[in-house]
């Protein structure tokens, strides 16, 4: 997790998120344990929110932030471009 913006303290309560499992390692829990442990030491930081963006190709990614307390608030059209082709990405928040 790393600081929304540094460029203004207006931000200092947002952080935001990627999370990455290894592709043989996925659906063991190992996220759900990640985002245990990071929303706790988010908390101990200071941080008041979590936000970050997923693609909205990737409906696994959605459903394990859905499944943690992040809710979606909306949809940057085209923020990606993937093999030529963009792809919109779902924003989600959640307030720890
Ligand atoms: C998204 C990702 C981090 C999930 O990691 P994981 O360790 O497999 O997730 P967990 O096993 O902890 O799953 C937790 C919950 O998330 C949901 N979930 C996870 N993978 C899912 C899938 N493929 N389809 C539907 N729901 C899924 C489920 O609700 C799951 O609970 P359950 O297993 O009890 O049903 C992993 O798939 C990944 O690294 N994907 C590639 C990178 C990525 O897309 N990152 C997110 C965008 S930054």
């Amino acid at each position: 997790m790393e600081p929304f913006a540094t460029y203004t303290r207006a931000f200092d309560h947002v952080g935001v998120i990627g999370t990455y499992v290894d592709l043989s390692h996925r659906r063991q829990g190992i996220a759900s344990r990640l985002f245990k442990a990071t929303f706790k030491v988010a908390r101990e930081k200071g941080y008041k929110k979590i936000f970050t963006f997923t693609r909205a190709d990737n409906p696994a990614a959605l459903a394990t932030y859905l499944n943690h307390g992040f809710c979606i608030i909306g949809t940057a059209q085209k923020q990606a471009k993937i093999n030529g082709k963009y792809v919109d990405e779902i924003i989600v928040e959640k307030l720890l």
